[in-house]
């Protein structure tokens, strides 16, 4: 059985989706939601999907082992990030694999402050005519690490940054957890 923790800041509609995916798998489970933010609505998802939350200060993040010592714990093999805003510490980094979604074609537009919406809005301003998503290792920057795997979407002259989110997020949906599955299947 390979053990899954999401780590999540917000909305957790990826969270959600990914759960889902896996509660008919007998090999996979997710073991926990990790949020940095004590009313984000993934933590709700969480609720109702009957899996266990748990919220955590930047002080426990980044100068305790709470949270590593949670993760080891629960023998987790693989830490998917979905949506979380927090560059992660080196002491989850040195002994966990970790992948994060990035809602662009990296390495445009990734780095610091570039999350969610802002990002939409930079690639609409700049006149893009293509998006998508890039899933791939993290390391100690932000949207840096080894590149897994990347799909695109057409963004039109007429789209709205919202326009552009709804073809993202249906992108996150399709291919996050089956490329999940592959590299926890793959450890
Ligand atoms: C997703 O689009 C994800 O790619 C993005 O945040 C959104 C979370 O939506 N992540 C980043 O921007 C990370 N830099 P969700 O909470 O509904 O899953």
């Amino acid at each position: 059985m390979k053990k899954i923790a999401i780590f999540a800041s917000g909305s957790g509609s990826n969270a959600e989706n990914i759960a889902r995916f896996f509660k008919e798998r007998e090999n996979l489970n997710i073991e926990c939601i990790y949020s940095n933010k004590n009313d984000a609505y993934v933590l709700q998802r969480a609720h109702n999907l009957l899996i266990p939350s748990k919220v955590f200060t930047k002080n426990d993040f980044y100068f305790s082992d709470i949270i590593l010592n949670d993760l080891k714990n629960r023998e987790v093999d693989l830490i998917v990030l979905a949506g979380f805003l927090w560059l992660v510490p080196q002491n989850l980094i040195d002994n966990f694999p970790i992948i994060n979604i990035h809602p662009a074609l990296l390495p445009k537009y990734g780095g610091k402050g570039m999350y969610g919406d802002n990002v939409h809005k930079a690639v609409v301003a700049n006149g893009e005519k293509e998006s998508g998503i890039t899933i791939h290792y993290v390391n100690d920057k932000y949207d840096d690490g080894q590149i897994i795997f990347q799909a695109k979407c057409e963004v039109l002259p007429t789209d709205t940054a919202d326009d552009v989110a709804k073809k993202v997020h249906q992108l996150e949906y399709r291919y996050f957890p089956e490329i999940i599955e592959k590299v926890v299947l793959s450890l």
